[in-house]
Order: structure tokens, then sequence, then C-alpha cells
């Protein structure tokens, strides 16, 4: 007869183990680390602690009462990420290739349960061939169940979901639920469907890779924020990201001491703006330039690339960054770029983190294509989604606020705290070309010139705004960074609060 702690321990080996040493080194194979192993990357050394390690499944079905691995698929618990909480859970691939049981779901919402309790992120690395096939509809039930929290946690606790391996069918509504979905190239997938059901339905031939893989989902769908090219690398990068946030909605992010002078005045901002208002220039430069060390951790660099957010510190605290990018579209807006900024700003606002906007926007992007996918429906939501934020908001006007784009981009209209133009800003209702063809119609080439200029004078620059008290100030670019530090200081303990509601209706 064996000692209960022997047996105990027999256990903690197997549980270890997972699906054993072949599946290990297939896993291996693929160029992935096991369950454990990542962890071990994504955690500070020793700092993992496991709950349920015992668990197994309870599905008697298909000779499955025979046939149980301790742990059942899914390695869970907390630990930290650079000292700080973090709830975690680690698909184990190498288990029914990680599919998820009743057992298995019931694991990952105690984590969440745990998480929401005390106000921490839950961080969840993804590799499973979804649904326990042998246990139906308790496994269906065991999404939901983590679909439910998903929501409810949602504002309440970062969420991250980094995708490490296959991610089908219903598996893909907790990710998308979640605030951020990161993926590694080549190893990863996410599809609601796979390709032969694809190919039954639709008669397309498509490989998972093109369907649902890191590339696909970075540049065409925007469903995934990052991509990253292995798993070692996509652990690094989530430590650091983790580093901005805040634990919970209850918290202030994490401050990270900077030798970057608060004070420090850059002449080559003065110069970025061209003089000519057709040519363009990189506006994540010029965010490079005024944020801490030069530090931006950008969000869906490969996805409407019009537009551009992402995280950075100014002394020491985190901002969200979000701009219009002239270098592409000259920054004009369209659907995937409201999209993207507008969920963007709500997260910002829902984790007390400051909203810095820098606009340079000739207005919406015309056209059937626009219109007829909802291009006002969708500008709508980058609308509210300033209109309703509360945290410190400022903007930094750096050329054009045309049209209805300039109302939307955080304009002081839309509550903003500080509104600075630079010099070389143009804020109207559109273009002088357009806007002359329009109220003067009918002229010649000399008289349209003359309007044109006219128009410029009155309209292609900061004053009529700052005369309105739309922009609190016109601004020299050398100073934007000081500036913008004295604000967030003075906007520290801004206190703003929106009518008391059920919930908002955002324009879906
Ligand atoms: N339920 C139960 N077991 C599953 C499973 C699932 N959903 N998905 C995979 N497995 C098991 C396999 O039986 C296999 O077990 P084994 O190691 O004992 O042989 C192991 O996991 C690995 O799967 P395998 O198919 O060999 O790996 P692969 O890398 O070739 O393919 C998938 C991975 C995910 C593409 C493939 O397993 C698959 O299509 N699974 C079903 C996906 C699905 O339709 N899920 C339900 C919808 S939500």
């Amino acid at each position: 007869e064996k000692e209960l702690s022997d047996v105990i321990l027999a256990e903690r080996e197997a549980a270890r183990l997972g699906g054993g040493l072949k599946r290990i080194e297939a896993q291996h194979a693929r160029g992935k680390l096991t369950a454990r192993e990542r962890l071990d990357l994504l955690l500070d050394p020793g700092s993992f602690r496991e709950f349920d390690q015992f668990v197994v499944h309870q599905c008697v079905d298909f000779g499955m009462d025979k046939n149980k691995i301790t742990g059942d698929g899914v390695v869970t618990g907390y630990g930290t990420i650079n000292g700080r909480l973090v709830y975690v859970f680690s698909q184990d691939f190498t288990v029914y290739g990680g599919s998820l049981s009743k057992m298995h779901a019931q694991k990952i919402c105690k984590v969440m349960d745990k998480a929401m309790l005390v106000g921490a992120p839950v961080i969840g690395l993804n590799d499973s061939g979804g649904a326990r096939i042998q246990e139906g509809v308790d496994s269906l039930g065991g999404y939901a169940d983590i679909f439910q929290r998903n929501v409810m946690a949602s504002g309440v606790i970062p969420q991250i979901s980094l995708i490490m391996g296959p991610c089908a069918g219903g598996a893909v509504y907790s990710p998308a639920l979640t605030d951020f979905t990161l993926m590694v190239r080549d190893s990863s997938y996410l599809f609601v469907t796979g390709p032969e059901v694809v190919k039954a339905v639709t008669n397309e031939t498509v490989t998972q890779e093109e369907l649902g893989g890191a590339k696909a989902h970075t540049t065409k769908s925007g469903v995934a924020h990052l991509a990253f090219d292995n798993d070692v690398e996509a652990l690094n990068r989530l430590r650091e990201f983790v580093d901005f946030l805040p634990l919970s909605n209850r918290e202030e992010p994490p401050v990270r001491k900077t030798e970057d002078s608060a004070a420090r005045e850059d002449p080559v901002l003065d110069e970025i703006v061209p003089v000519d208002p057709t040519k363009a220039y990189d506006m994540k430069y010029v965010v490079e330039r005024i944020v801490d060390d030069g530090h931006f951790y950008e969000i869906n660099p490969d996805f409407a690339k019009n537009i551009i957010i992402g995280f950075a510190r100014m002394n020491g605290k985190t901002v969200g960054v979000v701009g219009n990018q002239p270098l592409v579209s000259s920054g004009v807006l369209d659907i995937n770029s409201s999209v993207k900024a507008a969920r963007f700003v709500r997260f910002l606002d829902a984790f007390n983190i400051p909203i810095l906007t820098f606009v340079d926007v000739p207005g919406f992007l015309p056209g059937t294509a626009q219109e007829h996918n909802g291009i006002i429906r969708h500008g709508a939501k980058l609308l509210y989604a300033y209109a309703e934020a509360t945290v410190p908001k400022i903007t930094v006007i750096t050329r054009k606020a045309y049209g209805g784009a300039y109302d939307v981009m955080a304009s002081k209209h839309l509550r903003g705290d500080s509104n600075y133009a630079w010099p070389a800003a143009e804020i109207a209702v559109m273009g002088a070309k357009g806007a002359v063809e329009i109220i003067f119609r009918g002229l010649d080439t000399e008289g349209r010139r003359k309007a044109e200029l006219d128009y410029i004078r009155t309209f292609a620059n900061p004053l009529p705004a700052a005369q309105r008290g739309f922009i609190d100030d016109v601004i020299e670019p050398r100073t934007t960074r000081k500036r913008i530090i004295e604000d967030l200081e003075q906007l520290k303990h801004k206190k703003l609060t929106n009518p008391a509601k059920k919930h908002g209706n955002i324009p879906l």
C-alpha cells in the first residue's frame, strides 16, 4: 500500500509531465514551448503559485474514465510580473490537444474570479484544439462560463490573450472579449471555422495561416493587436506591455522612473511639420520625440496605419497616445482607423490612463466603400469614445484639423482638458481649394487663386480657434513635452463623472 504522500507526489509529477515526453517533444519540434515553460518566462522567477494541479476531468463517455491526465490540460494560478500580481492560465496542448473540458473551464473560471475579487489582470496563454469533443455540451457550457466572466471583468481588470497555438470555433470568443489579443507568427491561428469547413461551405481554398494566422489578424481583420516571431519574444514583450497597465480600474498605473527630464525641449519638433501642407511627416516620430526616453509601445502597428495608437510614459507615468498618421492616406479617418482608436480610447478611459491625442487629419475618407460599409456608424464610435471619456485628455493639433474630424479628435467641445495648436495648425471646415469651389462657384482661375489665398489667411491658421477659446494656447512645438507633463500634473486629481445610467448605447 502506497503512502498517501507518495500518491500526492506522483500526481504532482504526472501534472508536471502533462501529456508525456513524446508530446512535449512534438510541441518543441514545432518551435512551441510547453504550458509550464511559457509561464516560467512570463512570470518573475519563482513567483508562480499553482491552483488545481490535481484536477481531473469527470467525463465517462468514450472510455474517458480510463484516460485521465492530472491537471486536465491547463495550468492556472498567479504570479508576478516585475513584482506586480497577475493571474494566469496556460493551456497545455500536450493534454488532449489543450481542449477545453468542463473541469478545464472551471479552473480558468477560478482564476478569473480570484482576479476580480482582488483586482489584478488575467493573462491567458491559449493553445487549444477547442471544445473537448468527448464532453459535448459540458464543454460548450464551460466556454460560456468563461465568456460571462470576460464580460463582467471588462473595464474592471485588464484581460490579455496571447494565442500560442490553435484557437478555433467557440474558443475564439474569449480572446475576442478580452482587451488585447496577441499572437505568435506561424504557430498560432484564430478562426471561427477552419479551412475544411470553409472549403465545404464557400468552396474557397485557404490555408490555416492565410485564414487566421497572425498576419491575417494583425493586418486585415484587426482582431489581433500584436504579432511576435516566437514564444520567447512574445512572452518578453508581454511582460513589457503589462508594465504599462494598472492592476485594475481601482488603481493607478505603475510609475517607472526616468532620466528623461520633464523640462526637456526639443528644437527638432519646430522643424518637423513641412511648410508644404501636402507633404507628409511621421507622427510616430513626433510621438517618440515627446514621450519618455523615446519609448512608444505601439498597438495594432500593421492595421489601419492611418492612425497610430499605443502606450508611452510622460515623466514616468503611463499615457495612451492616439495620433493621425500623415504618412498613410494623409492621416484620413476611415472605418478601420475609427474603430481601432475608439476601442483603445475606451480601454484608456476604463483604466484611468490619460489620453494624448496628436491631430493632423484632413477629414473622413470619402467614397461608396466607406459610406456603404457604415463610416457614419463606425466614425461615431470614436466620437462617442472621446466624448464619454473622463480621464485627462490633452490634444495637440500639429497641422490639419478639418471638418467633423476636428470635432472627433478629442476637441475642446468633447471636454478636452488641454487643447493646443502648433503654429502651423489649420483648423477649418475644409481645405482652401474645396472651400473656394463651393462658396465662390464660377470664379475664373485668377479669382479662385485670390479667394484661396484669402481663405488660407483667414482660416488656415490657429487663430480663429484660439480666439474662440477652442484651443487653449498656440505652443512652440519644442515645448510640447514640457507643457503636457505640466498639464498631467495639473490634471492629476481631475474628477469628472458621467450621468448615472445602466450603460450607454455606443453605436456598434
Ligand atoms: N477534443 C478532444 N481532443 C482533442 C481535440 C478536441 N477538440 N482537439 C485535439 N485533440 C487531441 C487529439 O485527439 C490528439 O490526441 P492524441 O495526442 O492523444 O492523439 C491531440 O489532441 C493533438 O491533436 P492532433 O490533431 O494530433 O494535433 P494537430 O496539431 O495535428 O491538430 C487541431 C490540431 C486543433 C487542428 C486538431 O486537433 C483539430 O482539428 N481539433 C479539433 C478542433 C475542433 O473542431 N474543435 C471543436 C470545435 S470548438
